[in-house]
């Protein structure tokens, strides 16, 4: 199907922004290493640009190859992830590596429904790996993709599906350069929230973060970070942390069940 002129428009205003406003220097942008984005993208899901950029330099730094990555202990993962929060990425990112080099050899495959069978690995994230590394022409959606859509084609229209904006992400997509097509539709996205821009709201997929998560993330970071220290109890968990047993425990749990913590005897630890 031929563009519309709607659309014909938006290509020009998105890159028009991008060719004066683009964060063209951003690091994980100088390079086409499937390792080095796929670290950037995992770190990228749920923390801003601005505290992600010297956590991934560092991170590359301790673990230069996904080979390196792959054979260090998950403590020393979790140790250089500590800032960042949800601990579970970076045994996610862990793992991936280990699939990467026991299953590819340790050359990341290109094809998106490979990639999208790597652990931790959802639609987006493969998507982008086959976009910025690969320069493959992939349909794909976060949170600044959305918003641009949402605001430039569905104006005032609350309830939009992911499935409803995808279409026209695949009708608009840049088939001979979509590696700079994507960066220009974020670019695009985060500068409309730095305008106050809540059209991200209209989305069916926003949802608010609760309380209640909140405080269960908090404790989970708290917990990692003592138990890095060296092997502990839950009775001492719980004394240091001054958390009530019960919620400790439950959370406790969840990151064993996770594979971030194993009991040995009667304490945990960080293997
Ligand atoms: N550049 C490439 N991927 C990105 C992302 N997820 N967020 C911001 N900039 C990016």
């Amino acid at each position: 199907m031929p563009p519309t002129e709607k659309e014909k428009n938006f290509k020009t205003v998105v890159r028009s922004h991008y060719k004066k406003h683009g964060r063209h220097t951003l690091p994980w942008r100088l390079t086409v290493d499937p390792y080095y984005i796929a670290v950037s993208e995992i770190m990228l899901q749920q923390t801003q640009v601005s505290r992600v950029v010297s956590k991934y330099i560092e991170f590359l730094r301790a673990f230069p190859s996904v080979q390196l990555l792959a054979t260090a202990p998950l403590s020393s993962v979790l140790k250089q992830w500590s800032g960042l929060g949800y601990n579970r990425r970076a045994k996610f990112l862990h793992q991936m590596a280990k699939v990467v080099v026991t299953e590819y050899n340790g050359v990341f495959p290109e094809a998106y429904e490979c990639l999208k069978k790597l652990p931790g690995i959802g639609p987006y994230t493969a998507g982008a790996i086959a976009v910025f590394a690969y320069n493959k022409p992939i349909s794909m959606i976060e949170t600044n993709i959305r918003s641009v859509y949402l605001d430039y084609f569905f104006n005032g229209k609350v309830g939009i599906t992911d499935k409803e904006l995808m279409i026209v992400i695949s009708q608009t997509l840049d088939q001979k350069n979509p590696r700079e097509w994507y960066w220009a539709l974020m670019d695009y996205g985060s500068y409309l929230k730095g305008q106050g821009n809540t059209v991200h709201r209209m989305s069916k997929h926003y949802t608010k973060q609760s309380t209640f998560a909140g405080s269960r993330r908090q404790i989970r970071g708290a917990i990692v970070r003592e138990l890095l220290k060296g092997p502990m109890t839950v009775a001492t968990l719980v004394k240091k942390l001054e958390k009530e047993k019960q919620l400790l425990v439950s959370v406790v749990e969840d990151l064993q069940d996770e594979g971030i913590i194993q009991k040995v005897n009667t304490r945990y630890c960080i293997s």
